[in-house]
């Protein structure tokens, strides 16, 4: 569905992504995990268009999307779904206009059969009675699930989770955690889960993909990654400061 074939990605000297191989199973949940500040929204900002590489091939359905123009690019995008790293809702719309925005964007429905989608799919996400109400007006958790429910609006393919839990308290993160499980079991939708919470990915992942130093370190399914020899992988698992992926004595902590 999704292939990465040797990413290249810097800004300024700074390379992020330095050949970096990876491909993305259909139908399944894939969680890639890796440090902060390691290139994980920039990875997944490849996989849907929204940065280019300076080298290599995104691959969606046998599709090089890193070279169509913004037009094909605008059109392929209906097929994908995204939650942004902190929900992304546009703080001037209401609840109910986020939703609505991709069926706006992407479609030619009458405003009544949008404001029944919407309706739909924010009781999807577990919401009643907000579509009125300004993103300001939401807790966290609530916020997230506004952005499920417009990553999901257009019933796509392809959905896209950028820490989808990261910021909430861990009975909240488990209720999203079942509504990204749940999502994909009602969809039958190729997720891509970005994380850095072990406890989350191990819950809901089919595959997991260890990204560090710019490339795909370990992937497979998550007894597998748990039980891998590379020293990078199990420091990211056990969670210590002591061991290849950083020294801690070098952090100003
Ligand atoms: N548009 C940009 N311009 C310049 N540098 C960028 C840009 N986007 C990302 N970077 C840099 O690329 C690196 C990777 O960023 P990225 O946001 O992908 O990290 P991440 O793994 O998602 O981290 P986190 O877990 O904290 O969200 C960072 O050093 C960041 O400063
Ligand atoms: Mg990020």
């Amino acid at each position: 569905m999704i292939q990465l074939i040797d990413i290249r990605k810097s800004f300024d000297s700074q390379t992020v992504l330095d050949g970096l191989n990876l491909e993305i199973e259909t139908g399944k949940i894939t969680v890639i995990i890796g440090q902060s500040g390691g290139g994980k929204s920039v990875l997944l900002k490849h996989m849907i268009g929204l940065i280019r590489p300076e080298q290599g091939e995104v691959l969606v359905e046998g599709v090089d999307i890193a070279r169509l123009n913004d037009r094909k690019l605008n059109d392929m995008r209906k097929s994908f779904g995204m939650l942004f790293q902190g929900a992304a809702l546009f703080d001037s719309m209401t609840v109910g206009e986020n939703v609505a925005f991709p069926l706006q964007e992407h479609t030619r429905l009458k405003q009544k059969e949008i404001d029944e989608i919407v309706q739909q799919k924010l009781l999807q996400v577990g919401l009643r009675d907000v579509a009125h109400k300004m993103p300001s007006e939401l807790s966290g958790g609530m916020r997230k699930r506004v952005g499920l429910a417009r990553a999901i609006a257009l019933d796509p393919k392809i959905i896209l989770f950028d820490e989808p839990t990261t910021g909430l308290d861990p009975i909240t993160a488990d209720a999203i955690d079942r509504l990204v499980v749940d999502t994909q079991k009602h969809t039958n939708a190729t997720c891509v889960v970005i994380s850095h919470d072990i406890a989350s990915t191990f819950k809901i992942a089919h595959v997991v993909a260890m990204l560090y130093q710019g490339k795909i370190i370990e992937i497979g399914p998550p007894d597998a990654v748990k039980s891998s020899q590379n020293p990078a992988v199990q420091q990211f698992i056990q969670g210590t400061a002591e061991g290849p992926m950083l020294d801690y004595h070098l952090l100003n902590i």
